[in-house]
C-alpha cells in the first residue's frame, strides 16, 4: 500500500449560519414487506383472510394458509365481523389449518405471544387448540352466539421457526376471522412494532418521518389512493387494499400506529397525501379526483390535520383521544403529492388543497413535488409551479450511480432563493461502500446548504429478504436478523453526531477527480425480454453482418469504437417478446441506448461507471417497439455530445455530464455542550485507494483538545451488496484533535472536545 497523503482541513469561524435541525429523517413506505412482514410486529400472513388475487395473481383468501388435517374448511362473507372485513372461515372439524407467516414465524425460548382471533361456534362450543409447531400452544373454547373477540398467550418453550396451527380435534362447527399473533411487550400487550427493527430505526434517531409514501400515498388508480381515515380504529375494521408494489395492505400500522412510531423514535411526523391525483404511473395515467369530490377530499385533507392537532374539544381532536393520545402529535408538516406528472389537472387540484391549508392552517408547511428525478420535464415543470404558488418547500427525488453524487455536493448552492428543499428520497444504486460513500459525501453537501435544504430521507429505508421489489435499500432483515447495510451505518453517523453551528472547511492537498470520457470501447446489442434481429448494421462506416439477440440477455459484440467519435446505424426487428432492445457502446464505463425501456414505453440513454447505470438522458415516452416492424436506430458519439435518432426522430441530444467528481470532501458544524464548552463534529470522505492524513485547523483552537473518532472503512469499494449486512460496521477510537486518519475507501467523523 502506498504512503498515506497528507491533506489539510481548514475549519473557519462560525459565519452565523446554523445548520438545519431536522436534517435528517426517514421515510417509511410499505414497499419490500417493510410495513406488513416487517415493521408490524403481527406474525400471522393473511389472518384477516382478505387476500385476493387484486393483490397479486393467483393469491386468494387462503393465500399463506392450508389445511393441515383434512376435514371441513369454507370460506364465507354473509354476516361478516365488518363489511370492510368481508372473507372468513368456516371449519367443521375435526379439522386444523396453518399459517405460514412470513417465511415461518420465529420464536425464541420463553417469549410470550398474544394471540387474539374472532370466532362463533355453530351450536355447542367448541374446544380450539392454537400452536406454533410443538414450540407453543394454547386452547381456547369458542362460544356460540355472534362474533366474540377471544385472547390468550402463548409461551415459547424454545428456541425456533415455526407455522401457527389452528385445530378443532373433535367434531364442532367455528367461524374465524382476524387471526392475529404478536409478541407480547413487557407488560404483557402485543407489541405493534418489531421490537429489533425499531431499534434500528431508533437509532438512526430520525428529525421526522414521512409515511405512508411513496407512490403508495397516491395509488394506482383513484380506488387506490391511501386515505388516512380508512386506517384508524380497531384493526379488523380498516380498508385494506392492494399494495401496489404487488402485495397487500392490512393497514395493521395505519395512521394511529404511524404518529406512535413518531412519538417512539423522537420523530416529527410528515404525512404525505395524494394531491388530488393518482399515482403518474397508473396505466392509462393519472387520473384526477372529480370536481364533486374535491370538497370532502380537501376536509379530509384538513381532518388530519385537526386529528394530529386538534384539542380533544373539536371533533377530529376528540377520535384521536378516543383512540388513546388525548395529546396532539404535533403536525407541522404536511407533503402533498409524491413524483406526480405536472398535468393541468395536478395544478388544479394541487392549488385547491394548498389553498385550503393555507387558509385554515397556516401554521402547517405544505411541502410539494418535482417530479421522480433530480432533472427533467416534472422536476422543472414542478419547482416553476411551486416557486409560482410560493409553496414553503419542494420534496426532491433521485436515484443516482455513485460518481453523481460525487459530481453534485455542491447542487444546492446554486439554488435561487424561494421554496426551500426537502430531498425526501434518495440513494447510490448499489449497496456497496463506494455508494456509501457517495452518499455520504452528498451528506455533507447536504448539511452545508442549510439555507436551501432543510430536510433529507434515504430511501427506500427496509426490506425483507426475499421479498423485495426495489433496490438498494437500507436495512435489510430476516424473520431473525437485521442486517444494516453500509448506507445505514453512513445514515447513522450523520444523525448520531450532529452540530447545531455550520462553519466553512477549505481542503488542502486534494483536489476534485476529473470525469473522462472512455478511451476505448465496443458496441454490444442485447433484448432481455425479446427476440430481435439486426439488419443493416453500418459500424464508423463499415457494413457488418446481421445479428440476433434473444431474451437470456446475451451480448452480441459488433466491434471496438472510439467512445469519442462513433457512428451506428442498424435496422432492429422484434420477432417476439414484450420488450425492446439495447445498444451499448463503451468499456469499463459506457453509454447502454435502450430502445423501448420501462415496459417497452420509453427510450432512455444510461451511463454506467463502476458496473452501475444512472438514466443520463430521459427516460421520453414512446411508442415502444412493435413486433414485427422494422425500427432504424443511429446512435452518434461526438465528444461529450450523445444523439440517438429513432426512425429518423433525433429523441436524444446532450452533452454527458464530466464534471469533475468531489471524492475527498470535508465538513465541520458546532455545538455547545452540556457543561457550554464547544465541540466540533467534523465529517470526512475519502472515496479513493489511497490512504490519508488530514492536519486539522480550526479557526478557533480548543486546546488541549481530544477527539472522539467513528470510521467506516476497510472494505473494497465494490464490497457489500443488498440482502446482507454491510462488510464493515463502524469503529470508535480516541485520537489526537489535530489530526484526522483517512483510510482508503472510508467515511469519518470525528467530534473534537477540550480536555477539562
Ligand atoms: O422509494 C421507492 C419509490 O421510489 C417511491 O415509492 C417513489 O416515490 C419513488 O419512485
Amino acid at each position: 500500500m502506498s504512503a498515506p497523503e497528507r491533506i489539510t482541513i481548514d475549519v473557519g469561524a462560525h459565519q452565523g449560519v446554523d445548520v438545519a435541525p431536522e436534517l435528517w429523517g426517514l421515510f417509511i413506505e410499505d414497499l419490500n414487506d417493510a410495513l406488513d412482514g416487517g415493521l408490524n410486529a403481527e406474525r400471522v400472513r393473511n389472518g384477516d383472510f382478505e387476500f385476493s388475487a387484486a393483490d397479486r395473481d393467483g393469491w386468494d383468501a387462503l393465500t399463506a394458509w392450508h389445511p393441515d388435517v383434512a376435514g371441513q374448511v369454507e370460506f364465507r362473507t354473509d354476516d361478516p365481523i365488518h363489511p370492510n372485513n368481508a372473507h372468513y372461515l368456516r371449519l367443521t372439524g375435526p379439522v386444523a389449518v396453518v399459517n405460514d407467516g412470513w417465511d415461518g414465524i420465529a420464536v425464541t425460548g420463553g417469549q410470550a405471544f398474544r394471540l387474539s382471533f374472532f370466532a362463533r361456534a355453530a351450536g355447542e362450543p367448541v374446544r380450539l387448540v392454537v400452536a406454533v409447531d410443538d414450540l407453543a400452544s394454547t386452547g381456547v373454547t369458542v362460544r356460540p352466539g355472534g362474533w366474540h373477540r377471544y385472547e390468550a398467550t402463548l409461551v415459547a418453550v424454545a428456541d425456533g421457526q415455526g407455522r401457527l396451527r389452528v385445530e378443532i380435534p373433535e367434531s364442532g362447527t367455528v367461524d374465524l376471522d382476524h387471526v392475529s399473533l404478536r409478541p407480547a411487550g413487557p407488560d404483557g400487550e402485543p407489541l405493534t412494532f418489531r421490537p429489533d427493527l425499531l431499534e434500528a430505526l431508533k437509532d438512526l434517531a430520525p428529525s421526522f418521518i414521512r409515511f405512508p409514501g411513496g407512490c403508495l400515498a397516491h395509488g394506482l388508480g383513484l380506488d387506490n389512493v391511501y386515505h388516512w381515515k380508512t386506517t384508524i380504529g380497531p384493526r379488523h375494521e380498516r380498508v385494506q387494499l392492494p399494495n401496489l408494489w404487488g402485495y397487500h395492505q392490512s393497514r395493521q400500522i395505519g395512521y394511529v400506529e404511524y404518529f406512535e412510531l413518531c412519538q417512539a423514535t423522537g420523530a416529527t411526523p410528515i404525512p404525505v397525501v395524494a394531491a388530488g391525483v393518482c399515482c403518474q404511473n397508473t396505466p392509462g395515467g393519472p387520473q384526477a379526483i372529480g370536481d364533486d369530490g374535491m370538497n370532502a377530499y380537501i376536509q379530509d385533507v384538513l381532518d388530519l390535520i385537526e386529528f394530529a392537532n386538534g384539542s380533544p374539544d373539536t371533533p377530529w381532536g376528540a377520535r384521536r383521544a378516543e383512540l388513546g393520545h388525548p395529546e396532539p402529535f404535533d403536525l407541522r408538516y404536511l407533503g402533498l403529492g409524491n413524483e406526480d406528472e405536472i398535468t393541468d389537472d395536478f395544478r388544479d387540484r394541487y392549488a385547491r388543497i394548498e389553498d385550503a391549508v393555507r387558509e385554515h392552517h397556516p401554521e402547517i408547511c405544505v411541502i410539494g413535488t418535482s417530479g421522480p428525478q433530480f432533472f427533467g420535464r416534472d422536476y422543472e415543470a414542478g419547482w416553476a409551479f411551486a416557486r409560482a404558488r410560493g409553496t414553503a418547500m419542494v420534496d426532491e427525488h433521485g436515484y443516482r450511480n455513485p460518481r453523481w453524487f460525487h459530481q453534485n455536493v455542491d447542487r444546492y448552492l446554486a439554488y435561487e432563493p424561494g421554496p426551500q428543499v426537502y430531498v425526501g428520497e434518495y440513494a447510490a444504486r448499489s449497496n456497496t461502500i463506494r455508494s456509501a460513500l457517495a452518499e455520504a459525501a452528498y451528506m455533507i453537501g447536504l448539511e452545508r446548504s442549510p439555507g436551501v435544504v432543510r430536510l433529507a430521507s434515504y430511501a427506500p429505508l427496509l426490506a425483507r429478504v426475499g421479498h423485495a421489489q426495489w433496490t438498494p435499500d437500507l436495512i435489510y432483515f430476516t424473520a431473525t436478523e437485521v442486517l444494516p447495510s453500509a448506507s445505514y451505518h453512513v445514515q447513522a453517523m450523520f444523525a448520531g453526531e450532529r452540530g447545531s453551528r455550520l462553519h466553512p472547511v477549505t481542503l488542502g492537498g486534494v483536489e476534485p477527480e476529473p470525469v473522462t470520457l472512455p478511451k476505448t470501447g465496443s458496441v454490444r446489442l442485447t433484448s432481455r425480454g425479446a427476440d430481435v434481429d439486426y439488419a443493416d448494421i453500418v459500424l464508423d462506416g463499415v457494413v457488418r453482418q446481421g445479428v440476433r439477440t434473444g431474451p437470456g440477455g446475451e451480448p452480441v459484440e459488433l466491434g471496438d469504437i472510439d467512445p469519442a467519435a462513433a457512428t451506428l446505424e442498424l435496422t432492429a426487428t422484434r420477432r417476439a417478446g414484450d420488450e425492446g432492445f439495447v445498444v451499448e457502446l463503451g468499456g469499463e464505463s459506457y453509454l447502454q441506448v435502450h430502445v423501448g425501456s420501462w415496459q417497452n414505453r420509453s427510450t432512455v440513454v444510461l451511463r454506467g461507471d463502476d458496473g452501475i447505470t444512472n438514466d443520463d438522458h430521459g427516460p421520453l415516452h414512446w411508442h415502444g417497439v412493435p413486433t414485427g416492424v422494422p425500427v432504424r436506430v443511429k446512435v452518434r458519439l461526438a465528444g461529450a455530445r450523445v444523439r440517438v435518432w429513432v426512425d429518423g426522430e433525433l429523441r436524444h441530444d446532450y452533452e454527458q455530464d464530466l464534471r469533475p467528481e468531489h471524492r475527498v470532501l470535508a465538513g465541520a458544524t458546532s455545538r455547545t455542550a452540556a457543561d457550554g464548552s464547544t465541540e466540533y463534529v467534523i465529517r470526512a470522505v475519502n472515496a479513493h485507494p489511497t490512504a490519508r492524513v488530514a492536519s486539522i485547523r480550526l479557526a478557533e483552537p480548543l486546546e488541549p483538545a481530544v477527539a472522539t473518532v467513528t470510521t467506516l472503512a476497510g472494505a473494497g469499494p465494490d464490497e457489500g451488496r443488498p440482502f446482507a449486512a454491510s462488510p464493515v460496521t463502524p469503529v470508535v477510537t480516541t485520537a489526537a484533535a489535530d489530526t484526522l486518519d483517512l483510510p482508503p475507501w472510508s467515511f469519518v467523523t470525528a467530534v473534537i472536545r477540550r480536555i477539562p
